[in-house]
């Protein structure tokens, strides 16, 4: 009998290869943006279907910030409009969208619409999309414990540590998904990929299908999680 297929109950997406994707075409890359904020609306879709609990996606690093203005520029406004969009959308779909990076820098268009999804869909159970924006492993960790060290202690354990990332009151993701073959994290949830299955294909995000969801359901369900054990 084929083994049944097991949902993780957190999944985090590296969305990477939207500008291949553009290049290809012969676009400029902010197309590949483009329709890359179209696959992360049907993958946050297909997630919920499926009975998936937490949806996590990478959409700009801390290394970004290396990128051309226009890009940047393009990139938070696609966050933009994804957040204004989906303000109402959200609130009836029952997701709670919460944001993973310091979005204080941010313009302030793009981080107010963030904040005011953030805030209509806080008490909202069915799905968490959490969206790493201006987010980095090493900065989080990095915060985390100069918060620790501001309330006079110094010491700490590893539970002090994960309640002080982004991800506090989260399960650690099952999988984290790469696509557009590269195979790396690239600075992506350093702390809490420590036991996560990593799945790295070699579609370009914006090519992704609902049934490349579905294999990648498949290869996660084949999948021996030992954490340590024998
Ligand atoms: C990922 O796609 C999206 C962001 C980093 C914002 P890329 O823009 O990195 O696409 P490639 O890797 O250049 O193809
Ligand atoms: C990682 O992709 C960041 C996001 C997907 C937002 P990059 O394209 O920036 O990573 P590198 O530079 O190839 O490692
Ligand atoms: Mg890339």
């Amino acid at each position: 009998m084929e083994d049944k297929l097991k949902i993780p109950r957190h999944i985090a997406f590296i969305m990477d290869g939207n500008g291949r994707w553009a290049k290809k075409r012969g676009l400029p890359r902010k197309f590949g943006h483009k329709e890359g904020a179209k696959v992360l609306r049907m993958i946050v879709e297909e997630c919920k279907n499926a009975g998936v609990e937490y949806c996590s996606f990478y959409a700009f690093s801390t290394e970004n910030w290396k990128r051309s203005q226009d890009e940047i520029d393009s990139i938070f406004d696609l966050i933009k409009k994804f957040a204004d969009e989906e303000l109402d959308k959200y609130a009836d779909a029952g997701y709670k969208v919460k944001c993973m990076g310091d979005i204080s820098v941010l313009p302030e268009e793009t981080r107010n619409s963030l904040i005011k999804i953030v805030e209509k869909s806080k008490n909202n159970n069915k799905m968490i999309v959490n969206l790493g924006i201006n987010y980095g492993g090493r900065a989080e960790i990095v915060n985390a414990v100069n918060y620790i060290l501001s309330q006079g202690l110094n010491k700490i354990d590893e539970q002090m540590l994960s309640d002080c990332m982004y991800t506090c009151n989260m399960p650690d993701p099952d999988v984290i998904v790469r696509t557009s073959g590269e195979k790396r994290l690239s600075n992506f949830m350093l702390w809490q990929s420590a036991y996560s299955e990593l799945i790295f294909i070699d579609d370009l995000w914006p090519d992704l299908k609902k049934e490349t969801l579905y294999k990648i359901f498949e290869e996660y369900s084949k999948r021996n999680r030992r954490f340590g054990k024998e």
